[in-house]
């Protein structure tokens, strides 16, 4: 007998606003028509297809075998704190100390405990969308208000200054910010950050800056908003390991924000986690201060990839798609094959053999979009090319 018949489940009530990452479900699905036969051409998980660079992977083994195995202190190990602390002045241009570097599992919890830390019920936050799903899902899920700021794709995915500084109300709490962006490949310029910079003034608001694609950009220069005089004290900048080091299985990413913030983010740390594996942490220092060259090696493969693959599409009946500027997803506008993303995206997997994302995956600005991830081989995406080209040619008029 099954006891879950004779009990109800009672869920909180907070969980029926609790959201979801699509890529996920949509891999499930590709799995389940692989598991009847099908080949499917998997384009819809975000993460590097490459392995996590040998140097880390023994750096990780030596330090098991010395005993690494124990909790450490819930912020993180005070060397790697440190060492993150010099890579983010060296690379944001600003002076950061170790007290203000908290390690998390991964890049996403410093996304719900900033969210916890800072916002109350009913506050308002401001999000990009189309936007990585876990914001929108992380606001609603803790009672607050999540208002959408939408990136037009006429604007290079950029957020557009005036409609921000039009949504920004005495109820803002935070702001969302995230370049190189998920999942248009968008990126923000140092004017860009400037603006938005200036639309926020010396509002007492918070911004979560999502930078974990900054080594992952293929034209100019990564910038922070951390950077732009008078916004230190107000940033929260995100990184991590997952996406530039191939580690996303690791699960190792940080914050860096004021002092007495990572205090109480390093209480939620206390609370939830006690803290990051410790063995994972010292991998992490010889990532940040050992051989950068595979960093480099799979930034190139990517945009050899984004090259062949976005000039492709834009021959496909139908697509038409920017260049992105950074990280690993291609963003087309499928809105000339008179689909909508969600049944597109259903067709092109369950018949074309090809797993993607509806844009509407990213919120409901990303109607008329599928998102690609270009971490796949050079063969695998010129075949899922061709498989595209096929179906189109079969299901959609001229
Ligand atoms: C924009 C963005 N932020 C954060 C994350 C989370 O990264 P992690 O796997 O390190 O938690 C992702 C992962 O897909 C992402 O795309």
């Amino acid at each position: 007998m099954s006891w879950a018949v004779q009990f109800e489940l009672r869920l909180a009530e907070r969980m029926s606003r609790l959201g979801t990452e699509t890529a996920f479900e949509v891999l499930n699905r590709a799995r389940a028509l692989e598991r009847q036969g099908k080949e499917i051409i998997h384009l819809e998980i975000g993460e590097p297809d490459f392995d996590t660079p040998p140097n880390i992977v023994h750096a990780a083994i030596n330090a098991l075998n010395a005993g690494w195995t124990h909790y450490g202190p819930s912020a993180g190990l005070p060397d790697l704190r440190e060492t993150i602390a010099k890579e983010v002045c060296r690379t944001r241009g600003v002076e950061v100390a170790a007290d203000e570097v908290v390690v998390v599992p991964g890049g996403k919890p410093i996304i719900f405990f900033s969210i916890l830390a800072l916002v109350d019920e009913g506050d308002e936050v401001i999000y990009p969308n189309p936007g990585f799903p876990i914001y929108e899902s992380m606001v609603r899920y803790i009672g607050a208000r999540a208002v959408p700021v939408r990136l037009p794709e006429e604007r290079d995915f950029a957020l557009d200054v005036d409609e921000l500084s039009q949504l920004i109300s005495d109820r803002t709490k935070l702001i969302i910010i995230n370049s190189p962006q998920n999942p248009t490949g968008g990126v923000l310029s140092k004017l860009d950050l400037e603006q938005i910079a200036e639309a926020i003034g010396d509002r007492n608001i918070f911004v979560l800056s999502d930078e974990i694609y900054s080594r992952l950009i293929f034209e100019g220069k990564h910038h922070s908003i951390m950077s732009v005089p008078g916004f230190k004290e107000r940033t929260i900048l995100l990184d991590g390991f997952s996406k530039t080091y191939a580690m996303t299985g690791w699960r190792m990413g940080y914050g860096v924000m004021r002092p007495d913030l990572a205090a109480q983010v390093a209480r939620l740390m206390t609370n939830s986690n006690s803290c990051t594996a410790s063995f994972t942490q010292v991998a992490g220092i010889e990532a940040l201060r050992g051989d950068q060259s595979s960093v480099e090696h799979m930034r190139t493969e990517f945009q050899r990839r984004r090259d062949m693959f976005v000039t492709a599409l834009n021959r496909i009946r139908g697509f038409s798609c920017r260049m992105p500027k950074g990280a690993f997803y291609v963003f087309p506008n499928i809105t000339v094959t008179g689909w909508k993303s969600k049944p597109l995206a259903d067709a092109l997997l369950e018949e074309a053999g090809v797993a993607s994302l509806s844009g509407t995956s990213f919120g409901e600005f990303g109607e008329g979009y599928l998102r690609f991830s270009i971490a796949n081989s050079m063969e695998n995406l010129s075949r899922a090319l061709a498989k595209i080209g096929k179906w189109v040619e079969k299901n959609i008029k001229h």
